[in-house]
């Protein structure tokens, strides 16, 4: 006999010589042993059967900036809890949305509950009444020429700078600035475009343009030869845009090398500054080279809503490995009406509003309020003895953060000396170090507090 199977019989036996009931509990103590040996052997012939998992999500660096901030913030207030928290740090509007737009959703939402009125699936693409008001508004008045059929509406700009990658090849090359928006770089990893993070936070195979204050934040062209180009201006995070001058630049050099530009315009309405362009179509042959994202989201108070939109020219061609020429446009109408089922007629209601006389009047003066704010952070900082940038056309503040602080360092201190929350400049990318970002969309009382907090440190 086994002598695993019979070490526990002659313990049992021992215990209990005189009585039956030994017997019994060795029978069960066998069934349970059975039970737990079966249970293995199912488990390992099922792992074959797993499916595979897409492994290049294991290449995302942990911990994607926001939940770490959360997380310390989370710990601060459960340790302090008579402590007034600030927060200056994601970049979430907090203004109610005008009357306008409610108006036009409380009317839309009227509209749905009539037989005349009901809207079901619409256009994926978005319905015209939207689309031909964005034409007139955001585009026409600037010069810049868009057909109906270029206009993708979508539910946000993270969906659509995240998913434009996937119509492009899977060894398609992409240059990023650094600090950036960590959207553009995270799904480009998950779709395996890059190599594992190095020790400094850059993925291989990717094209990282470093902004600092000694190049003024305007990235250098890359040397090597890239396909796609992130470019976001008024910038998220470093507040900082591109002049007319340095936008040609940038399609002279997209045309040279083959390159697409994939512009993302989120923050446009911030710009204050008329020879600033708010489109990079109001640069000659753009459309040739370059789509552009826009979004209601900042402009208009839409984060909780969602609704955005890509302009795709008809100009705008890949190539097949072949070489032969392929309509981006044709190619994305085919992704998003395959994977996207249109933004909810309400919502696009409400964003048709913006458009309107009285709707134009209400965003400018919630632009103006954040503006102000930006106005008065930057103010209170540089007399803090803070160097800043950016804020002027965009509602992010970049600040340099003090001598011998990291950026987590600076978040740290600022969170346990004034209890304000900001984003630390490293969580942005490599060249993001020593610096920090103080977002313009608090409530000016907080804004107040804020800089208020901030002076008594110095
Ligand atoms: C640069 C940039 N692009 C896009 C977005 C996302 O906008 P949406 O709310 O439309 O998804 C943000 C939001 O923070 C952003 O900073």
């Amino acid at each position: 006999m086994n002598p695993m199977k019979q070490a526990p019989r002659k313990l049992l036996s021992s215990l209990c010589s005189k009585c039956l009931c030994g017997k019994k509990i060795f029978l069960f103590f066998i069934m349970i042993l059975n039970n737990l040996v079966l249970e293995t052997k199912l488990q390992r012939k099922k792992t074959p059967f797993m499916a595979n998992i897409n492994e290049n999500y294991l290449k995302l660096k942990a911990g994607y900036l926001f939940p770490e901030i959360g997380r310390r913030v989370r710990a601060y207030s459960e340790a302090n809890p008579d402590k007034r928290i600030i927060r200056l740090g994601i970049g979430d509007v907090t203004l109610p949305l005008s009357k306008s737009i409610v108006e036009a959703m409380k009317k839309a939402a009227d509209d749905m509950s009539t037989s005349q009125g009901f809207h079901g699936y619409g256009p994926e693409q978005g319905y015209d009444f939207l689309i031909s008001k964005i034409i007139e508004n955001d585009f026409k008045p600037r010069g810049v020429d868009i057909g109906i059929d270029e206009v993708f509406v979508s539910d946000g700009s993270k969906c659509d700078s995240g998913n434009i990658q996937e119509i492009f090849s899977t060894d398609a090359k992409i240059a990023v600035t650094d600090p950036v928006y960590p959207v553009y770089v995270d799904t480009n990893v998950m779709a395996g475009r890059t190599g594992e993070a190095g020790e400094d936070g850059r993925y291989k195979n990717i094209i990282y343009m470093p902004c600092k204050a000694e190049n003024n934040f305007q990235p250098d062209f890359p040397t090597e030869k890239p396909d796609l180009i992130y470019l976001c201006y008024p910038n998220n995070p470093t507040g900082m845009v591109a002049t007319k001058e340095r936008l040609t630049e940038w399609v002279a050099y997209a045309k040279k090398n083959d390159a697409i530009i994939l512009f993302d315009a989120a923050y446009e309405a911030f710009i204050q500054d008329d020879s600033i362009p708010h489109s990079i179509f109001e640069i000659p042959g753009a459309k040739e080279v370059a789509m552009e994202f826009r979004s209601f989201s900042k402009t208009a108070g839409f984060t909780g809503l969602r609704c955005a939109y890509i302009v795709i020219p008809k100009e705008l061609k890949g190539k097949t490995k072949s070489g032969e020429a392929v309509s981006i446009n044709t190619l994305w109408n085919r992704r998003h009406s395959t994977k996207f089922n249109g933004v909810s007629y309400v919502t696009q209601k409400g964003a048709e509003a913006c458009f309107s006389e009285e709707g134009k009047k209400e965003i400018k003066a919630n632009v103006k309020y954040y503006m102000e704010n930006a106005a008065m952070i930057q103010k209170g900082l540089n007399e803090a003895g803070f160097e800043t940038f950016g804020g002027n056309n965009a509602p992010y503040i970049w600040l340099r953060t003090p001598k011998g602080k990291t950026s987590w360092e600076f978040f740290d201190f600022l969170l346990q000396k004034a209890q304000i929350v900001g984003t630390p400049g490293s969580g942005f990318g490599p060249a993001g170090e020593g610096y920090f970002r103080l977002s313009a969309f608090g409530k000016r009382e907080d804004v107040e507090e804020a800089l208020k907090r901030i002076k008594a440190l110095s």
